[in-house]
């Protein structure tokens, strides 16, 4: 752990934690509130005003997730704690300009936008979100700890693209680019893991913001801004994935509550 950090750090394994030993916990906000929808990303994000967002995480079934399902994860896919189905469907990459340009205009001026993806996904989405104005500051690693299925080099980590709307510093400026943990095994299919999300939220809010997740899966970008005292809005396509997603909220201690949406619609 680096000395005389107060908001978490690696540890001595290169590990992020999330609060050093002794230090002050981060205040709450009582009671996040979120609330989630069975949408399509796209049209939920176009019922939300412009500016009206402090936060966006999210993580997109991009197209090439089919080549990663190809190399022998089905099977773990099949028996997903969400679902039954072998996977979910995958958001077209044709689609990206539609979705960058109402992230950009939802999210407030000063902001940021953390999207998660693979190598071949970065060469489509970079250029797509400079043009729909984002500045792209640099690709973060989620290094996995251990290797994955695979007959070439066998991948270890995914990209995390970190992109800003304005000029936003960002909590702690002694945070390295590579973020070590786990790979979640036996849950949602790509689900992440909510410390992953936890290291951006806290870098990139504040208690009492509002985070979104327009692809939000099981829910893991949800429990960190839940944890950590910001209010969350979500979707996703799939029906099962929501209800999931709720419950998942829930027993994180969020509180149900359409007023932020209200608060942020159009
Ligand atoms: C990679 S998963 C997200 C996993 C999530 N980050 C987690 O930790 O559980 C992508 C999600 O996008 C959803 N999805 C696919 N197409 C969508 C669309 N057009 N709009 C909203 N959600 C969509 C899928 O149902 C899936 O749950």
């Amino acid at each position: 752990m680096t000395k005389g950090m107060t908001d978490g750090g690696f540890d001595d394994h290169g590990r992020f934690r999330l609060v050093a030993p002794g230090a002050a916990p981060e205040p709450r906000c009582d009671a996040a509130s979120f609330r989630i929808d069975p949408a399509d990303a796209v049209d939920w994000l176009g019922t939300l005003a412009d500016s009206s967002v402090g936060l966006a995480v999210t993580d997109p079934a991009y197209e090439s997730l089919e080549k990663h399902r190809a190399v022998g994860t089905t099977t773990r896919l099949k028996h997903s704690r969400a679902s039954h189905n072998d996977w979910f469907r995958i958001f077209p990459n044709a689609r990206f300009p539609a979705l960058l340009a109402e992230l950009y205009r939802v999210l407030e001026r000063n902001s940021h936008l953390y999207l998660f993806c693979d190598q071949e996904t970065l060469f489509v989405v970079k250029p797509l979100a400079e043009a729909a104005g984002f500045k792209f500051w640099k690709a973060l690693i989620w290094d996995k700890e251990q290797i994955g299925m695979g007959y070439h080099y066998r991948s270890r980590h995914e990209l995390i693209l970190f992109f800003e709307k304005g000029k936003r510093k960002l909590a702690d400026l002694s945070v390295a680019d590579v973020i070590r943990h786990p790979r979640v095994r036996g849950g949602y299919p790509a689900e992440k893991p909510v410390a992953v999300s936890e290291l951006l939220v806290r870098q990139s809010s504040s208690p009492g913001d509002l985070v979104i997740d327009p692809f939000a899966g099981s829910g893991s970008v949800g429990v960190a801004a839940t944890r950590l005292g910001r209010h969350f809005l979500g979707a996703d396509i799939f029906d099962q994935a929501v209800t999931a997603a709720r419950q998942r909220l829930l027993e994180a201690g969020a509180r149900s509550d359409d007023s932020r949406y209200d608060a942020a619609r159009r």
